[in-house]
């Protein structure tokens, strides 16, 4: 398994004033240069150097529904061809030599959508797994999954928990999905777990750190996103990685999640090599 990201001294996680230093940009969007373009995957971005490549990035997929309908088709077709869209984001992931990759495949709040929505999304996942999975374990995908995904049902919940256990040994790309996932509900999980010890005394309050905290989230083991990716051209992070997103650097992208191809994903590493990274610190 790779090394883990680097922790923090506990001093630098908080913001400090930084006078000197240029103004951080907070997001910048990048408009698609690429409409759709060949489903070639490209070599790593000319230039960025290897060790800028984030360690690990997180993509909210967004817009299958508008690139349906405005083809005038089912949403379920913009879900099939988002799904698509996985595959390259994966294959382009591996190509670019990064390690770690978390999709936004279904929200918490997605429950809330019509039951034949959620029906068709359960089906599209299984059918993924059922056809992908031998693929992902051939280029040295290992699966992780995140959330309260029980709740797809004992079949769904049993091939997830087979597909995770067929490529643990793989290091290629760490594929984390989020499915049920809720932030908020992942921090309060958390915290329920650390009251829960505390209570039992097999936790001092006083000692608890953010490390400590961070260890009782689903990414324990699982370096912070160090680029978290919106396509569809919405500017919110939707409850997605709260925690663990917190100096992550944001970028949103213009184009509609089942248009995305590999220029996208090299288009987002760019604007993230521009950035400057400071974790709330600045050389002395
Ligand atoms: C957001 O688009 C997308 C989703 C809620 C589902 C994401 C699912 C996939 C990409 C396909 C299956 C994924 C896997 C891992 C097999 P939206 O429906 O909110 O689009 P809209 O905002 O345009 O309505």
């Amino acid at each position: 398994m790779p090394d883990p990201q680097p922790k923090l001294p506990a001093d630098l996680h908080g913001e400090r004033p930084d006078r000197a230093a240029p103004e951080p940009v907070p997001f910048e969007r990048v408009p698609a240069k690429h409409d759709r373009v060949a489903g070639q995957v490209a070599g790593p971005v000319a230039g960025l150097a290897a060790s800028r490549n984030p360690d690990h990035v997180a993509i909210i997929m967004d817009g299958n529904g508008r690139w349906a309908a405005a083809r005038r088709m089912p949403r379920l077709a913009g879900h099939r061809a988002g799904a698509q869209a996985v595959r390259r984001c994966i294959k382009a992931a591996i190509a670019h030599d990064v390690r770690w990759l978390t999709l936004y495949a279904f929200s918490s709040e997605n429950w809330g959508r019509p039951a034949e929505e959620v029906t068709d999304l359960t089906l599209l996942l299984r059918h993924y797994l059922r056809s992908e999975i031998a693929e992902l374990h051939r280029e040295g995908v290992r699966l992780r999954v995140i959330g309260e995904h029980a709740r797809f049902g004992p079949e769904i919940r049993a091939e997830l928990e087979a597909a995770q256990l067929l490529t643990a040994g793989n290091v290629t790309l760490t594929l984390t999905v989020a499915l049920s996932y809720g932030g908020r509900a992942e921090i309060v999980h958390a915290a329920r777990r650390i009251a829960e010890a505390a209570l039992a005394g097999r936790l001092d309050p006083a000692a608890l750190d953010e490390a400590g905290f961070a260890r009782h989230l689903s990414t324990a083991d699982v370096p912070d996103p160090d680029l978290v990716i919106r396509t569809s051209g919405e500017c919110r992070l939707s409850n997605f990685l709260l925690w663990q997103s917190a100096y992550a650097e944001l970028v949103f992208l213009d184009v509609l999640w089942p248009d995305f191809e590999a220029t996208h994903f090299a288009d987002a590493l760019q604007a993230f090599n521009r950035r400057e990274r400071r974790f709330g610190a600045r050389p002395g």
